[in-house]
């Protein structure tokens, strides 16, 4: 590079350092680091140089780019497969312990030169193992400084992205299962802000449901209760897991029950105690530890709790609320057309505003029940109201569950057949009584003149009346 010994460009080094133009950036070992120098529109017109501030020959460079967009990188043991441009930036993969240099950046052979110092940042978690709620928990950042220059400011923000304590001293906390993800270290140095995150693992239950759980007796019944996806049995186990179990709390006020325990012993397995025909899902090795069954039924009404015990006391459980949808009619499900009918369908209590009900009645009904009222009467039923009425309820165009109900409706007609046939089978009987008296009548006639003509030898009448 013959313009390095170009006076001017010797003076404006000068300057730059003289007047500390050099810029601090960092980067963690083994991350990537981005060098982002001055940007310009039309970056692509011109050549483009990054070096090492001791190797300053042009044929040194790092990485080049020249104005009809061909580029290159140095490729030597050192360097090599780790550096590339994205526009005019300089990045730098996997960090190594060697490569915290200061970097030159040069738009055109001629042109001014920029200084970039890369500094080591480090982050580190202790434990660095999965923790249980309650755990204490220590983060520290700590950022190398540069002679000369103002210490870089230190600030912690959380997984939800509050900012916590400020200081290069390492933060200490008691964690909640708030805590648990991506935990990020900001350093700012001359207004501009490097960030460093670590994870964290705090073990826990997947969050709970915001909603009850529908079912219905046509409907299944699903329980949930999970490991998150990233946590693993071992994990847990690794925490002196204690015991899992299931427990339900009938909404009837009844006691509650225990419907499930686990035995820890490999391979997993669920034991029951009153399992109220309820089944557990077949991936329980990898964590569920839901409970399921075909059809739901009144009696599931209530609260599921879901508990995992440690044996320094930690409890760790959810909560999942469950709700069966039901459609009672009055008077009854067998009615005679004409009848008045009132069919309600409800959960037990008042439909949550922000779910909606919908009636779906026979085929063949011309009803038209007002789609989202719970409860509707029917002045008089007819035949074809008969059949099967569904009653949907819905969430944000979501079907969560449906019930069912097969109403059976006699016409009125056969109250009239009846009479009629039971004014034939009294007319047959009548019949019948009348029958048998006539002949009953006969037979005494012809015992009494049989009786009659015993008295005297039989002769024909008529001869010894005279
Ligand atoms: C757990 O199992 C239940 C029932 O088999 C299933 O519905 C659910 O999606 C499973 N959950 C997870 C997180 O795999
Ligand atoms: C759930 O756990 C909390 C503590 O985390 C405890 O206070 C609560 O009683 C537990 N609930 C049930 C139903 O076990
Ligand atoms: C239907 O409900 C109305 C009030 O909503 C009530 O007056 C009527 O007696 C009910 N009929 C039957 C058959 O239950």
């Amino acid at each position: 590079m013959r313009n390095v010994f170009h006076p001017v460009f010797l003076l404006l080094a000068a300057l730059t350092s003289f007047t500390g133009a050099l810029e601090v950036i960092y980067a963690q070992l083994g991350e990537t680091a981005t060098i982002k120098p001055p940007e310009i529109d039309d970056y692509k017109k011109h050549y483009v140089y990054w070096q090492l501030e001791d190797r300053p020959s042009d044929v040194d460079a790092l990485v080049w780019r020249n104005p009809w967009g061909r580029w290159g990188t140095l490729s030597d043991d050192r360097w090599k497969g780790r550096l590339s441009l994205s526009r005019d930036s300089l990045i730098i993969k996997d960090v190594q312990e060697t490569d915290f240099e200061t970097f030159v950046f040069k738009r055109d052979p001629s042109g001014t030169p920029t200084k970039y110092k890369l500094l080591k940042l480090t982050v580190s978690v202790t434990p660095s193992s999965p923790l249980l709620p309650g755990d204490s928990l220590t983060l520290s950042c700590s950022a190398q400084t540069l002679q000369g220059h103002k210490d870089p400011q230190i600030q912690w923000l959380n997984p939800s992205g509050e900012k916590m304590k400020k200081g290069p001293a390492p933060l200490t906390l008691k964690v909640t299962s708030r805590d648990s993800g991506q935990w990020i270290c900001v350093v700012t140095n001359d207004k501009k802000e490097n960030k460093a995150k670590v994870s964290v693992t705090v073990l826990d239950l997947s969050p709970a449901l915001l909603r009850p759980q529908y079912t219905s007796k046509s409907w299944p019944l699903t329980v949930p209760c999970s490991l998150p996806a990233h946590i693993s049995w071992q994990q847990i186990k690794a925490k002196d897991l204690q015991e899992v179990h299931w427990h339900f709390v009938p909404e009837s006020g009844r006691t509650p029950q225990r419907l499930f325990s686990l035995s820890l012993k490999d391979p997993l397995t669920w034991e029951k105690d009153q399992n109220r025909e309820l089944r557990s899902a077949a991936d329980l090795q990898k964590g569920n530890l839901s409970l399921t069954r075909s059809r739901g039924n009144e009696e599931d009404q209530g609260d599921y709790v879901c508990t995992m015990k440690f044996k320094n006391g930690v409890l760790l459980n959810r909560t999942v609320h469950v709700k069966v949808l039901q459609i009672t009619s009055s008077p009854g499900t067998d009615l005679i057309s004409g009848q008045q009918l009132n069919l309600t369908c409800s959960v037990g209590h008042p439909t949550p505003s922000d779910l909606q009900l919908k009636w779906v009645p026979p085929e063949q009904s011309s009803l038209t029940p007002d789609r989202h009222l719970a409860h509707f009467t029917v002045p008089e039923v007819g035949t074809a109201d008969g059949g099967k009425w569904r009653c949907e309820l819905w969430q944000s165009g979501a079907l969560l569950t449906s019930a069912e109900i097969t109403l059976k409706i006699e016409p009125k007609l056969s109250l009239w057949m009846l009479v009629v046939i039971c004014g034939a089978a009294v007319i047959v009987i009548l019949l019948l009584i009348l029958a048998f008296i006539l002949y009953r009548r006969r037979q005494r006639m012809t015992h009494l003149s049989r009786r009659l003509c015993k008295c005297k030898t039989p002769k024909p009448r008529g001869f010894y009346r005279t």
